[in-house]
């Protein structure tokens, strides 16, 4: 093929993988759901390649699938099955281009991955909030073009909040330079905001300007033991109340998502001597040890009010990261443990506990012996509703999922809600949202991916149905 000899004029002929082992680790998902093949893996050092790389495949018109650190849960970073894509990985671009703790900001490349700039943050006494289960490998690239959610969204926002400027290969090869660190900029559209999302599907980021916050040193953490979801909804103002603005996590995990991270993670274990219906994870963060005491205070009330049944609070580092694991450790323990039907759906927050009573019944009535597995953010109104196979029958899950699917999903719409929080669509969503999506809704999409990329070069088959 012509075009891989000039990829590897470009990029140098190691960083254009041909070989099966070679390109097996970017061909299927994290979740193992989706799984492709490619005509090769194209690793570019740098801007200048990216540029050159995806110029190159447009002029021979072969589409590119940008990926960052493969850990995106809709099948979004995956080539389609015709093995004429090709997938380019940034995952060398790697470079922290500055940290500005005057103008509190840090730019770094595409393929920097999130831990590392959490850490470059707290070098120079700053936070970089973004906090993902994932954050230890996915990318700054797939943070922004996922426009990642997390565990501190209540207080700091998802990444589009935390985005000053970026920049951009286009799908037919040119570099838009947006990479700016201003704050203020009304000159016209907020370009940025179009590739904030896009899921790769406009063009490939290579870098962003990110802000940095003030640090919060001082934690203090608990596990409550809750009656309900009901009580867990009760609970965010009389928390935030409390918090003085130093509320940063409120996430729900109920009874089933702990037992399966206690079966399935060898160091987890219930903190509680008996089972309760479901449990939330708060955090409460500052630069002061008032931190502490805060907490205290809301538990004390939380519990005069019947909201919260029992609590453990973290007294070291070692007892706080025991605490999050039982949390973070879900998504793992739920895919040890075998087929599972992922959900991630956001509501306004005052309908979440109705939603959950409403739902459940109907999928276990569509497929009894079903495992609900309902946890996330519940601070934010984002619920993870995901449903785990009956003990021993993942082919019962396969064959039921779309109609459990579209009940999780109506409820939904019928509430106002959406149907993709934080994971975005991907190949794995893309029909669902247009199909509640109105048709202009549909249409205006339609109508910017066409400016941008009129050829439909730009990971094709991703967030939009063909
Ligand atoms: P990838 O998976 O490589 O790609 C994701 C999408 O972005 C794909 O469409 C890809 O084409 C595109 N893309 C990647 N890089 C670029 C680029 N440079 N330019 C253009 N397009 C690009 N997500 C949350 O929001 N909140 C969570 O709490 C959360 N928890 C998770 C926990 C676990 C255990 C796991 C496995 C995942 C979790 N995720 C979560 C999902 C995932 O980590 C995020 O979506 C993350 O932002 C993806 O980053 P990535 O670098 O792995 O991107
Ligand atoms: C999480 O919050 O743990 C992930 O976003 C949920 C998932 O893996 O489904
Ligand atoms: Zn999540």
């Amino acid at each position: 093929m012509a075009l891989l000899d000039d990829l590897r004029a470009l990029l140098g002929a190691d960083h254009v993988l041909t070989e099966a082992a070679d390109v097996a680790p970017y061909l299927s998902d994290w979740t193992g759901a989706f799984v492709g093949t490619a005509a090769a893996v194209l690793r570019p050092a740098d801007t200048a390649q990216v540029a050159a790389a995806v110029g190159a495949c447009a002029a021979a018109g072969v589409a590119v699938v940008p990926q960052g650190g493969n850990t995106g849960l809709a099948g979004g970073g995956v080539p389609d099955a015709s093995g004429e894509q090709v997938v380019l990985v940034l995952d060398r671009l790697r470079r922290v281009r500055s940290v500005d703790p005057v103008a509190d900001t840090i730019t770094v490349e595409a393929g920097v991955v999130l831990a590392t700039v959490q850490e470059q943050a707290a070098a120079v006494g700053r936070l970089f909030p973004l906090s993902l289960g994932s954050e230890g490998s996915c990318t700054v690239g797939g943070n922004v073009s996922t426009n990642a959610g997390g565990t501190a969204v209540l207080r700091y926002g998802m990444m589009r909040d935390l985005v000053l400027g970026l920049e951009v290969v286009l799908p037919d090869g040119r570099v838009w330079d947006g990479l700016r660190p201003l704050r203020k900029d009304n000159t016209g559209y907020d370009l940025k905001q179009l590739f904030i999302g896009a899921e790769g599907t406009l063009g490939i980021v290579t870098a962003a300007v990110l802000r940095m916050l003030p640090d919060t040193p001082r934690r203090a953490t608990a596990l409550l033991a809750l009656p309900s979801v009901d009580a867990a909804v009760a609970l965010l103002p009389l928390l935030r109340e409390h918090g003085g603005g130093e509320l940063s996590t409120w996430e729900l995990v109920d009874r089933q998502a702990l037992e399966l991270v206690t079966a399935n993670l060898p160091e987890a274990r219930d903190p509680f001597g008996e089972p309760h219906p479901c449990y939330g994870l708060v955090e409460y963060a500052g630069s002061a040890d008032h931190v502490a005491s805060r907490l205290e205070e809301a538990l004390t009330d939380g519990v005069e009010r019947g909201l919260v049944v029992d609590a453990v609070v973290a007294g070291s580092p070692s007892q706080r990261a025991e605490l999050w694991a039982l949390r973070e450790g879900v998504s793992e323990a739920q895919k040890v443990e075998g087929a599972t039907l992922k959900h991630d759906v956001t509501l306004p927050i005052t309908d979440l506990a109705g939603y959950v009573a409403e739902v459940g019944p109907r999928v276990l009535d569509a497929l009894p012996g079903a495992r609900l597995v309902v946890y996330g953010h519940i601070g934010d109104g984002n619920l993870h509703y995901n449903v785990s196979a009956p003990v021993g029958d993942d082919d019962a899950l396969r064959a039921a999922a779309p109609a459990l699917t579209r009940i999780v999903y109506d409820a939904v719409a019928a509430r106002g809600g959406s149907i993709s929080a934080e994971h975005g669509l991907g190949a794995l969503k893309r029909d669902a949202a247009a199909s509640y999506k109105s048709d202009v809704e549909v249409e205006l999409m339609r109508t910017v991916k066409r400016a941008l990329d009129p050829r439909g070069l730009m990971n094709p088959g991703k967030v939009l149905p063909d």
